[in-house]
């Protein structure tokens, strides 16, 4: 292989992974030398351009740490997150949508009793949330493993407040009972941007788009003999739910947030201020 020209470099790193053993490997690896060559053949890409490329990669790379993976903010907000999930997670009718897992789940959430306040002083105003999760028949899934994790009224997770330390609120793990049913009551969650002080949130500035994901809770829900659930339920009226800066929103995720005057909570307790209710079902679909 001499004397390689723009025309013929293509062929001779394809060629180069002919032998490759593993057939899918060499599949994916081919595809993404193929678009890749033909990206830069079609935008001409400078050698300065290329440069600039590298340098926001391995800077992407440097932001990385035990609490912060800018590649997977990069992933999301590029929409490669969303396409796998879309093609990886087709659900029969009926079944709860997929969407985003996002970078703030912990494996470290508290285990907690049905009613308990998920919230743990985080800020925000109270809400009680009811979730039931069912198969496709409508049977209830009685213990069900539910993880539940969100944001405070000032859009932080409390991995991202140095100051709580290993202390861990508005996250919780519940099991379902044997109606299928959690109940527990934390804050009702707002919008926030992802965050911005690293290379994604420079490619974000640098397009012109702004960092809002719309106000949601995150769930994952894994019970054997059912295929595991990812999914956010997104709060209704939200202004970013048609501009979600990682493309995660689907109608049927967008929950129904009821807000109540201060009163009494539904589970009896005498609130101050206004509150919230959401009542919520979940469709698994089997694991066949
Ligand atoms: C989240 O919802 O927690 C999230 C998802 C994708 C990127 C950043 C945050
Ligand atoms: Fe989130």
């Amino acid at each position: 292989m001499r004397n390689i020209d723009e025309h013929t470099i293509t062929d001779a790193v394809l060629q180069s992974l002919a032998a490759t053993p593993d057939a899918r490997l060499k599949q994916v690896m081919t595809a993404l030398v193929t678009h890749l060559h033909d990206f830069v053949r079609e935008v001409r890409l400078t050698e300065d351009e290329w440069q600039a490329g590298i340098a926001f990669l391995t800077a992407t790379g440097q932001r990385c740490s035990d609490t912060r993976q800018e590649f997977i903010l990069l992933s999301d907000t590029l929409g490669v997150s969303m396409l796998t999930i879309a093609l990886n997670h087709a659900k029969p009718a009926g079944a709860t949508e997929a969407t985003v897992f996002g970078p703030f789940h912990t494996a470290d959430a508290p285990h907690v009793e049905h009613g308990a306040d998920i919230a743990r002083g985080a800020p925000g105003l109270p809400m009680f949330v009811h979730a039931v999760v069912r198969g496709p028949d409508g049977a209830a899934v009685a213990g069900a493993e539910v993880d539940v994790w969100q944001a405070d009224d000032d859009g932080l997770y409390d991995v991202q407040r140095p100051e709580l330390g290993a202390a861990r609120r508005a996250r919780a793990v519940l099991r379902t009972d044997a109606h299928g049913a959690i109940r527990f009551r934390s804050i009702v969650p707002t919008a926030y941007p992802i965050p911005v002080d690293g290379p994604v949130g420079a490619m974000l500035a640098a397009t012109g788009r702004h960092p809002w994901r719309p106000a949601h809770l995150h769930f994952m829900i894994r019970a054997a003999g059912w295929q595991p659930l990812t999914t956010h339920i997104f709060r209704d009226g939200d202004a970013y739910l048609d501009s979600d800066v990682v493309f995660g929103v689907r109608s049927s995720l967008v929950g129904d947030y009821a807000r109540h005057p201060p009163g009494r909570g539904p589970d009896g307790s005498a609130i101050d201020t206004p509150f919230y209710t959401l009542e919520q079902t979940f469709v698994l679909a089997r694991d066949d």
